[in-house]
């Protein structure tokens, strides 16, 4: 009964793959139900047959696109995990001393999304234009003076192709850590080896930011004990914006940011009523996302995804964008869509497949394995305590992953800053002045809420900033090993 409630346009497709979030069958984040697992399909090297290079690094340089600043090096190609496993990546050099600089990585979310939407949408050297057919230059890039490096994953997502068995946060984890072995080990980048790194990510990143993050310090530890050999990596900076961390506490959120929020209510009452009845009943979304927290198999998470989305964050969005901004009604044409301008480009950066926005084949694998209602909190805990400098952000006007689901998130963490944050009240946060924000900084600890922006911070401007100003700051404040101050 809920679904009629949709847009009439998302429910008659049944799959679209608007914005980072799949819909199935008119649901946001729904599970299609698959008689057959698709483990282990193939997303094919359409584009080209250049032979693979197990354990190496296949790359064009400087083809001039996105980053036209005179000087700068840039990157891409694949990573081959394997011989019929390839990673899509793209790396451009800092804009200034990137001979010193850190290397930051980006991941977009999903699962199953591109992180070209992140290069191209949000904080990469160029920004995709409304007509979607150029690119014109970001001066609030991440590459500023950090060298940023985009991957594609998992395997079958974006530019990657080859064989698609990741269906968990773990496993892509693995592939991620076997890909940065490689990358680091060709004489290109391995100055990089030594220099502080940092993983930044975005939506469904609110699982991978921690789970990467935890997996890397474990495989540091192994390394150090010997067990395995391995390059360590230098971590020292997570970053996770507008992510899906811990369900548990994040799926309230929704009720009440889709009520009461700082720009209109996005549903009506007797929505609301439902969906708070779908969380609290006795076998409802509350109860299911704990049975799948206490050691649930995949079919209880599996079930309580479908059980949740379809009840709770489906119905709630109301008519309102939730890939972009909750100021923007069904379909926003921002951020620009990628499709044709990636497409036409490909071949030129060396991209051997066809680019989506999102493989439906990746996600279905992790919705079979209801790898989206299990928790990312322990490994986030864990991850803090480690000493990692962690910021986490949300754009204000974002429904998906909204700051009310975030902030409850933070409120819920246990680590040795604990008792530090929560004694803080929220601080205002400028940009050269203007207003931009409320932060708490707790030891190495930041939370911050970004006035103004959608799912994609890095792709809003607020006030008197320009597109991304914002975000670049609170990036490169979190880069220097700051807390995030007023300028
Ligand atoms: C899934 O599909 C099968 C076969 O079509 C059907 O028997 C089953 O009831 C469906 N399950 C759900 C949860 O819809
Ligand atoms: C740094 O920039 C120089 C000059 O463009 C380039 O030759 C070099 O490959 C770059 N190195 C890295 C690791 O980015
Ligand atoms: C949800 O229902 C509970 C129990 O009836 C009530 O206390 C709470 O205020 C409701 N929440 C919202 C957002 O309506
Ligand atoms: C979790 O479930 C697995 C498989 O059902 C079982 O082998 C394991 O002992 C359980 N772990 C805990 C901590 O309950
Ligand atoms: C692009 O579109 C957005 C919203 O759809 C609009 O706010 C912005 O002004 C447009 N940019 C240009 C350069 O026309």
């Amino acid at each position: 009964m809920l679904l009629s409630l949709l847009p009439a346009f998302l429910a008659a497709v049944p799959l679209s793959l608007g914005g980072q979030v799949p819909i199935v069958d008119g649901v946001y984040g729904g599970v299609r139900n698959l008689t057959t697992s698709s483990r282990g399909n193939v997303k094919p090297a359409s584009l080209s047959v250049t032979a693979t290079t197990p354990g190496k690094i296949r790359a064009v340089e400087n083809t001039g696109i996105c980053e036209t600043t005179p000087g700068v090096f840039s990157a891409s190609g694949y990573g081959d995990l394997t011989s019929t496993e390839s990673l899509f990546f793209w790396y451009f050099a800092a804009r200034e001393n990137n001979d010193t600089a850190p290397l930051a990585l980006w991941f977009n979310g999903g699962p199953g999304s591109s992180s070209m939407l992140g290069l191209f949408q949000e904080n990469g050297p160029c920004r995709i234009n409304n007509a979607s057919t150029a690119v014109t230059l970001n001066p609030n890039s991440w590459n500023t003076n950090a060298n940023m490096l985009y991957i594609d994953q998992p395997v079958g997502v974006g530019f990657s192709h080859g064989t698609m068995n990741v269906g968990t946060s773990e496993e892509a984890a693995a592939n991620v850590w076997t890909f940065l072995q490689i990358f680091l080990s060709d004489s290109r980048f391995s100055s990089l080896q030594s220099r502080d790194l940092a993983i930044w990510t975005e939506s469904y990143g609110g699982h991978y930011g921690p789970t990467f993050a935890a997996y890397f310090l474990s495989q540091n530890a192994a390394i150090a004990a010997g067990t395995i050999s391995g390059i360590t990596l230098n971590l020292k900076t997570l970053g996770i914006g507008d992510g899906l961390t811990d369900p548990l506490s994040q799926y309230p959120g929704y009720i009440t940011y889709a009520g009461s929020n700082p720009y209109h209510p996005l549903v009506s009452t007797s929505t609301i009523n439902r969906a708070n009845s779908s969380w609290l009943s006795s076998t409802g979304c509350k109860e299911q996302i704990t049975a799948c927290n206490n050691n649930g198999s995949n079919k209880v998470c599996s079930a309580a995804q479908s059980f949740c989305n379809n009840n709770i964050l489906s119905p709630l969005a109301g008519n309102f964008d939730v890939s972009s901004s909750v100021l923007a009604t069904n379909p926003d044409p921002y951020p620009p869509d990628l499709t044709s301008y990636l497409n036409k480009i490909g071949t030129e950066a060396g991209a051997e497949s066809t680019w989506q926005e999102t493989n439906i084949n990746v996600y279905d694998n992790f919705a079979a394995t209801g790898d989206w209602m299990r928790t990312s909190s322990p490994d986030l805990e864990s991850v803090i305590n480690a000493g990692i400098r962690v910021t986490i952000y949300d754009g204000d006007a974002d429904y998906i992953l909204n700051f009310n689901g975030v902030e409850a998130m933070t409120n819920s963490l246990e680590t040795q800053f604990t008792s530090l944050f929560q004694a803080q009240s929220f601080e205002s946060w400028t940009v050269d002045g203007q207003l931009a924000g409320q932060v708490k900084n707790a030891g190495t600890f930041s939370y911050i809420r970004i006035y103004g922006a959608g799912h994609e911070v890095p792709a809003y401007k607020f006030g008197t900033l320009a597109y991304g100003e914002a975000a670049l700051q609170m990036f490169q404040q979190t880069m220097a090993h700051q807390s995030l101050v007023s300028t």
